[in-house]
């Protein structure tokens, strides 16, 4: 018996399941066999009393959970950290462990009444001492790692646990002699199960099965070369032999009830203090201010939920909320992660949501320089659909061309400085780039109740993104109305069609918003093109008679021959020079002076002469025709529309039509309520629409 090893249990006078904190728990009320569960706990004593010496904290009455010591503190040298419960089930057990530690010698240091911790369930020390790790996520905080770090003087490494079966650390994880490591991968998120592969070697990682995680077997308690569990599979056993472990089963069914098993019934309270170990917590931490709306537009939610969601951890410091319908509200959060990384991927997603660093905590950008033309530095901040402002020089600089995905340059000249998106290509040498998180913020419009609502006059289905029930009419009445406003002050709408638009019969009514000066642009691909020609030309659509909706003998070919005909031309305007094209969607583009581009793809036939096979060449031609674009029509096309999204910024409006639910959602779902996604055959649309322009009656006509 190794005489230096101690460890606490507390005797299962009271143990019973009275309530429900774990998912173990839940259909176990008063189902656990009190004898069994004394003679389970008397078996696991005695195995335990053969490896080391077990001291006994005595039972409370009232506190059937307190036979779980693993959650009575953590103990490491003279000092241990208590633990604060997460449940108030188990709040009435903190006095009778800090007695006992007291009474015993220790340090007690006890972390502030809100700060969950919950002891050796949490925070496994690895079994060389090196360093410890702590698990977070259910029931014990991020935030309470620092303190670990600091009152242990140890190095902390935090891993968020993800499924609520194993919402304990020792549920999962169970560091073994000589830098051995039992756990199951599946119980974390991946940047910790990164973190575990970056320190422990994979010949040192046993990683266990969903069965035998099941079962308990990462619970297990290790002495030296020893490990008791609660079961383990035959494969398990082997491994761990085939290392040199000795596997001791004994069941503890009765306490799987409560969602505990060997480890959590057992709290080593010996654990030496190596001398070269040191504090250390990588738990990164950053103050964000949020102003606006944030209750009215949901955006105090979402921030909390993307913090958590990315493994973070947050502290409200400061909420003062707008009494009035009008006034806004402020938020100062502190935010915490796990490691710097963690901190910089929920910043930019906070950015994204309008929060911006305390004025006195501000500083500029920083930039780093292109060093191959086409490649920016790694940490190149990755641009979003929101108006974005950087701090160069103390000064808050509006960045230009706004658009997603694309990096953005600052470059200082005499006449000033400028911020401009440039996507990856375009970058040359010596560009300054913005990288990292500092000194960037977006500027979300705010949304008041107000606004909303007006917006929601316009468009009464926006907020509600895709909608296939409620009655395209409306939409289509409101729509109507938008484009007469847009046309008649001068405006810009830009279309992007394919060619179902001309199988469904909608090239006669696109045709005919074109001519009537809807329409300022035109993007689609070779074949809208190709097949509203066909039909022009021949009738068809594909083949398809457009009269009488059925196939034309031969017509399969049409297309093709209608190809031929335009490239003898030389283009489609000289088609329509040449009177050969008189009617159809092109010929209105040429005739109206309404510009187009067709970008082309690997499937294309012919191509028209007119077609960008160059499809850097097509994008840039995109960009500068969507340029001061106010609304987009995005007609059956999730190729074209997708690529026109990439490029265009927060406050165009767009609407998509598809019959394919799935493309309208990923569309419409641009998190702004400027997109409007309508489910239906786009022929019918277009037709609805025609109508209903024809019916709407201009200011201007009628003065
Ligand atoms: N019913 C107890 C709880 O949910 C079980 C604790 C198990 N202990 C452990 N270290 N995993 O808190």
């Amino acid at each position: 018996m190794a005489e230096s090893i101690r460890i606490l249990m507390c005797p299962p006078d009271h143990y019973d399941v009275d309530y429900v904190i774990n998912p173990w728990m839940e259909g176990n009320i008063h189902k656990s066999s009190s004898a069994r569960a004394v003679e389970q706990w008397q078996k696991l004593h005695h195995i335990l009393k053969d490896l080391a010496v077990v001291d006994l904290v005595n039972p409370q009455k009232g506190w059937p959970d307190m036979v779980f010591t693993a959650n009575a503190g953590l103990v490491l040298g003279d000092n241990v950290v208590l633990s604060r419960f997460f449940h108030e089930e188990r709040q009435g057990e903190e006095p009778y462990f800090k007695k006992w530690f007291e009474d015993n010698g220790f340090t007690v240091y006890e972390l502030d009444e809100d700060l969950p911790f919950e002891g050796a369930g949490d925070a496994l020390l690895d079994r060389e001492g090196r360093w410890l790790w702590a698990g977070y996520g259910f029931r014990s905080e991020l935030d309470s790692h620092p303190y670990l770090a600091k009152w242990l003087d140890i190095e902390v490494l935090s891993l968020r646990l993800i499924d609520e079966r194993f919402y304990h650390l020792d549920t999962c994880f169970c560091p073994l002699t000589e830098g051995y490591l039992l756990y199951y991968p599946g119980a974390f998120d991946s940047y910790s199960n990164h973190l575990i592969e970056r320190r422990v070697p994979a010949e040192k990682r046993i990683a266990i099965e969903e069965a035998d995680a099941v079962n308990f077997a990462c619970n297990a308690v290790n002495v030296e070369r020893t490990v008791v569990m609660n079961k383990a599979s035959d494969r398990l056993k082997h491994k761990l032999e085939s290392v040199g472990f000795e596997i001791i089963e004994t069941p503890l069914t009765e306490f799987l009830k409560a969602g505990g098993a060997a480890k959590c019934l057992t709290l080593r309270i010996t654990e030496p203090v190596l001398e070269y170990v040191h504090a250390n917590s990588p738990v990164e931490t950053r103050t964000i201010h949020m102003e606006g709306h944030l209750l009215d537009a949901g955006i105090m939610n979402k921030a909390l939920d993307l913090v958590v969601e990315n493994g973070g951890s947050f502290k409200v410091l400061n909420f003062n909320l707008g009494i009035e319908r009008q006034s806004t509200s402020v938020a100062d959060v502190r935010i915490s992660a796990p490691s710097y990384q963690v901190l910089e991927e929920i910043s930019r997603q906070l950015i994204e949501l309008g929060a911006v660093t305390p004025p006195q905590e501000v500083c500029d950008v920083e930039t780093e320089t292109v060093t191959k033309a086409g490649v920016a530095p790694d940490d190149f901040y990755v641009s979003t659909i929101y108006p974005t402002e950087v701090r160069v020089n103390g000064q808050w600089v509006r960045v230009r061309q706004q658009r997603m995905d694309a990096a953005i340059v600052v470059s200082e000249t005499d006449t000033g400085i400028t911020a401009s998106c440039k996507i990856l290509r375009d970058l040359a040498v010596d560009d300054r780039v913005v990288v990292g998180i500092e000194g960037i913020r977006t500027v979300r419009k705010t949304e008041s109740r107000e606004t909303q609502q007006r917006s929601s006059q316009e468009f009464s289905f926006m907020g509600a993104g895709v909608s296939s029930e409620r009655r395209v009419e409306l939409v289509v009445e409101q729509i109507a109305w938008e484009l007469r406003q847009i046309r008649d002050r001068g405006g810009k709408v830009v279309v992007t069609a394919g060619p179902v638009v001309i199988h469904t019969g909608g090239a006669q009514h696109l045709s005919s918003l074109i001519r009537d000066g809807y329409v300022q642009g035109l993007l689609g691909g070779n074949a809208i093109a190709v097949h509203d020609i066909e039909q022009a030309l021949m009738g068809t659509s594909l083949g398809v008679d457009m009269q009488k909706g059925v196939p034309v003998r031969g017509g399969h070919r049409h297309h093709l021959k209608v190809i031929n005909t335009i490239r003898r031309c030389g283009s489609i305007a000289r088609a329509v020079e040449r009177g050969i094209l008189s009617k159809g969607v092109m010929y209105e583009c040429v005739n109206n002076n309404v510009p187009f581009c067709l970008a082309g793809s690997i499937r294309d036939d012919g191509p028209l002469p007119d077609t960008e096979m160059d499809l850097i060449k097509a994008q840039a031609e995109y960009a500068r025709l969507l340029e001061g674009t106010d609304m987009i029509l995005m007609l059956s096309t999730m190729l074209h529309s997708i690529g026109v999204g990439n490029m265009t910024p927060a406050g165009v409006k767009m609407v998509c039509v598809d019959i394919n639910p799935a493309v309208v959602t990923k569309l419409s779902d641009r998190g702004s309520i400027e997109s409007v996604g309508i489910v239906t055959d786009v022929g019918l649309f277009l037709s609805l629409l025609v109508n209903q322009l024809e019916k709407l009656t201009s200011p201007y006509q009628i003065a």
